[in-house]
């Protein structure tokens, strides 16, 4: 805490940022990458690891992680769009890129140029990509040396979102002969669940999919195609179930130092003893405010916190246009001077009020600590998502442009 009030970052500027500590989720990686190579399996080759930096790297800043973790060891990286490919390329990562969401039409060439890894979720594509990579072959003289462009199959299991039905293996199949500039280089699958350990049909769903995906897998085997690379597995299946780890892994949020929010909670414990994690973000800003109000005084907007006692009410410089959940507001806390203080009344875009009546000498200009660590004391993102019926996920990506990154080692 004391590190934090001292420090000597001049700020010229509104004081809201976000601390992103690249040691930290360097550390994440490397506990991960060790933790789905258990020395009693004797692989030759270690499972390899897909990071996740879409969602700009979950709001830490998609460029910027993937940099740090190619340098960590990263084999691949997943993003959303040709986009977040493409700003990835740009910082200088050479690693492969999955882009995990596919191609809109007409968006294949620029993706294949960026020499970005596209995934075909509908049979239909296939003859778009194969086109676009005709193309890039001739452009090119060759793809690096070959004549063919890799390219990743999602499978649908069960979410029933994107990839072909296990079903339409046959007529991918007889579909991918034809593509005569492209090779399979992946097969993956997503899981809805995998977070869920009850005794329900969500219970069932992950063991369900891992079924499908495996008979699809042996179908294609069985017609003469080698899926390559085979993935399936979140953070929450990489926490908690080993079976599903196949060649490579696709950590997103417990790279940025969260479990993810299993059901039943129990379970976060057992594997934050098993897999130990760091948050990498800290969202910070400073008390611009404070007043003291009488007992019986209203805050903020349609005054729904009523002051049950004369109280000392602080104003954060950061509300929702910021990050901060809006659905917080009379529910969450901050950190300030090592302790937890209520956020009271609703949250605006712009500010937060906090009640500091019970944290003694706070004063303008305290450092504030919304998630996130600050010296030895922390608060977690995964708790404050739970206690808002959200994801980890949602509060990371939810913390806007406006707020600057700080990288630190
Ligand atoms: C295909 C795919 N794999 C992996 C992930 C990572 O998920 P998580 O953050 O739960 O690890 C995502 C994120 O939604 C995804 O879409």
């Amino acid at each position: 805490m004391a590190g934090i009030q001292k420090s000597s970052r001049k700020e010229v500027r509104r004081p809201v940022w976000a601390e992103i500590s690249l040691g930290a989720l360097a550390e994440n990686f490397r506990a991960i990458r060790k933790f789905v190579n258990p020395p009693e399996e004797q692989r030759k080759t270690p499972r390899k690891i897909l990071s996740i930096v879409k969602g700009n790297g979950y709001g830490h800043g998609g460029p910027q992680v993937a940099k740090a973790l190619e340098k960590a060891g990263s084999d691949w990286f997943g993003v959303t769009c040709t986009e977040e490919g493409i700003a990835v390329r740009e910082a200088g990562v050479r690693k492969p890129v999955l882009v995990l969401t596919s191609f809109w039409p007409g968006e294949e060439s620029r993706l294949l140029e960026h020499r970005l890894t596209a995934v075909i979720h509908r049979c239909e594509q296939l003859k778009q990509l194969d086109s676009a990579a005709a193309r890039i072959i001739a452009k090119k003289g060759g793809n690096q040396g070959r004549n063919r462009v890799s390219f990743h199959l999602k499978m649908d299991t069960g979410m029933n979102r994107l990839g072909i039905a296990p079903g339409d293996v046959e007529c991918f199949a007889s579909q991918l002969v034809k593509c005569k500039h492209l090779e399979l280089g992946g097969v993956f699958t997503h899981f809805a669940s995998s977070e869920v350990f009850t005794n329900t049909r969500v219970g069932e769903q992950t063991r369900q999919q891992e079924e499908r995906f495996y008979a699809a897998l042996n179908r294609l085997r069985a017609l003469g195609i080698d899926p390559g690379i085979v993935h399936l597995a979140n953070s929450a299946a990489i926490a908690t179930r080993p079976e599903t780890w196949a060649d490579m892994v696709r950590p997103g949020v417990i790279l940025y130092g969260y479990h993810p929010g299993y059901d039943p909670v129990e379970r976060r414990q057992e594997s934050e003893a098993r897999l130990p994690l760091r948050p990498v973000m800290s969202l910070r800003t400073r008390i611009i405010n404070i007043r003291s109000i009488p007992e019986g005084a209203g805050v903020g907007y349609n005054e729904t916190f009523l002051a049950k006692r004369p109280s000392r009410i602080a104003v954060l410089a950061a509300g929702y246009g910021d990050g901060i959940h809006r659905s917080l507001g009379n529910r969450g806390s901050v950190l300030v001077r090592g302790s937890l203080a209520p956020i009271v009344g609703i949250i605006s875009m712009d500010v937060t009020m906090i009640d500091v009546t019970d944290v003694a000498d706070t004063a303008i200009g305290d450092v504030v600590t919304i998630y996130g660590s600050d010296g030895r004391h922390v608060r977690p993102a995964n708790v404050i998502a739970r206690s808002i019926a959200t994801v980890t996920s949602d509060l990371l990506c939810a913390v806007s442009q406006r707020v600057p990154r700080v990288y630190s080692k």
